[in-house]
């Protein structure tokens, strides 16, 4: 398929009356296809049925489509075993599960590094509140090497699971997961790796890599929102308890007990997303139609181009590894004397260059390191050359009109303000109200609080 076929595939690229938008926030999310708008349409238009209660021809079509998305999902993930895919709203309620599901003794550690998402760390902050559980932190260098010595000397201490991200929402850097398995199964630990921002971009070979649980979004990889699912190896699967029960997750009930149903049943409670389930699903046909080799260098030739022009510039400062071979689809960097907040708004309105800002779920990664945070451009295979030039003449016409301010702490080295929003530094306010054409207001309200979700 060609890059123009692609890109005619995804109605939310299509020119409007404001232009056309420069999608540059697949990390957070990734667009829809046709194709998957059109199996969605399809299940309410042509089979709207509870899957696995009716017996009529409807219900019998949805019981067969969803288990084969479950197929789906384990091939395009590397699991032998369908039976090891639990279909969930989104990774977080995936680690959830894991996290609330093992049978923790209190002092049991869990290995986790300085960068993960709010999504693998607060729960484990959770249980070390609830169930006495210790965390072990490892600290990650800025140039995207993995410290090992450090690792195995943690393991060492007895670990009960390692918790780590695959690739990372922050900078893009990828972990070696293939020792870090290795090194924590030789010492009797659990893994699981949050794989919301690798299973887009590569293959994920999760049996060979004998990772124990591994958790996805779906609606970063071309689904609908609100679809995640945790592909696990059985033996560790059938040890957790299940975060929600009733309807679906049992064999039978009586007044005064239940048994469950086997993994994966057990874990989905209730009636199903199915139009999502069997929408992620085609989501993956699709990427395998493109090919993850193809995605690979479509975003690879972008984030090149985006490094090569703006690394130069001395008020831009990249966050992470400085090859884009090492940062997978994004691009993160801070400007001087800009609130990363009013540089996304002013990409946004001036440029239709649409990026994330902020703290990016991530918050304690910016609090440990006393970054204010930054701006984030993330690629995917949608992503043209018209759409790193927007950015690059957007980040160069941001720069032009707000002066370097002598003391450039304020607004890209302040500490991070703590709980919520993280509100532009002083000094950057300004700049931006001088730099962004103020054509919608809702935009400027909006970076208010788009730090503190993420
Ligand atoms: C690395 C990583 N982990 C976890 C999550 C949480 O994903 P979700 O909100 O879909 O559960 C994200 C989302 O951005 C992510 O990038």
């Amino acid at each position: 398929m060609s890059a123009r076929d692609v890109r005619a595939d995804f109605p939310a690229l299509h020119p409007r009356p404001d232009g056309v938008p420069h999608y540059l926030d697949s990390a957070c999310m990734s667009l829809v296809p046709r194709p998957v708008l059109e199996a969605m349409a399809r299940y309410y238009a042509e089979y709207p049925g509870c899957a696995g209660r009716s017996l009529h021809r409807f219900a019998e079509e949805v019981g067969t489509r969803y288990e084969a998305a479950r197929e789906r999902f384990a091939r395009f993930l590397g699991r032998a075993d369908p039976r090891g895919v639990v279909f969930l709203r989104n990774a977080t309620e995936a680690i959830n599960l894991v996290g609330q599901g093992l049978p923790w003794t209190r002092g049991d550690r869990v290995l986790i590094s300085d960068q993960e998402h709010n999504s693998n760390l607060v729960v484990w902050h959770r249980l070390a509140e609830e169930r006495g559980i210790r965390l072990e932190v490892v600290p990650l260098a800025d140039d995207g090497s993995f410290p090992s010595e450090e690792y195995e000397r943690r393991l060492a201490r007895g670990v009960r699971l390692v918790s780590l991200f695959h690739t990372s929402n922050v900078d893009g850097r990828t972990l070696p997961v293939r020792e870090i398995v290795e090194r924590a199964h030789d010492r009797g630990a659990l893994v699981l790796l949050d794989g919301c921002q690798a299973a887009p971009h590569r293959r994920v070979e999760a049996d060979r890599l004998d990772v124990d649980f591994y958790a996805v979004s779906a609606h970063k990889m071309l689904g609908p929102t609100g679809t995640g699912l945790l592909a696990a190896a059985p033996g560790p699967l059938a040890t957790l308890r299940p975060l929600v029960v009733g309807g679906e997750t049992v064999e039978w009930t009586t007044v005064d007990g239940y048994a469950l149903r086997p993994p994966p049943y057990r874990f989905e409670a209730g009636l199903q997303n199915y139009a999502g389930v069997i929408g992620a699903a085609a989501g993956l046909d699709y990427l395998d139609r493109v090919g993850l080799e193809t995605i690979e260098a479509t975003q690879r030739a972008a984030n090149e181009r985006v490094t090569r022009e703006l690394a130069d510039e001395p008020r831009v400062h990249l966050l992470g590894p400085s090859s884009p071979a090492d940062r997978s689809s994004i691009f993160a960097f801070a400007l001087d004397g800009v609130d990363s907040n009013d540089a996304a708004v002013f990409l946004d309105e001036g440029h239709e260059v649409l990026v994330r800002s902020g703290r990016h779920c991530a918050h304690s990664f910016y609090e440990r390191r006393r970054l204010a945070g930054n701006v984030r451009a993330s690629f995917y295979l949608y992503t043209d050359t018209a759409d790193a030039a927007a950015l690059i003449r957007g980040v160069r016409e941001l720069l032009e009109r707000v002066p370097a301010t002598t003391d450039t702490s304020a607004a890209t080295r302040g500490r991070a303000t703590r709980g919520g929003s993280a509100r532009p530094a002083a000094g950057s306010t300004r700049a931006a109200a001088r730099s962004a054409p103020p054509r919608r207001t809702a935009a400027r309200r909006r970076a208010g609080s788009a730090a503190g979700s993420g």
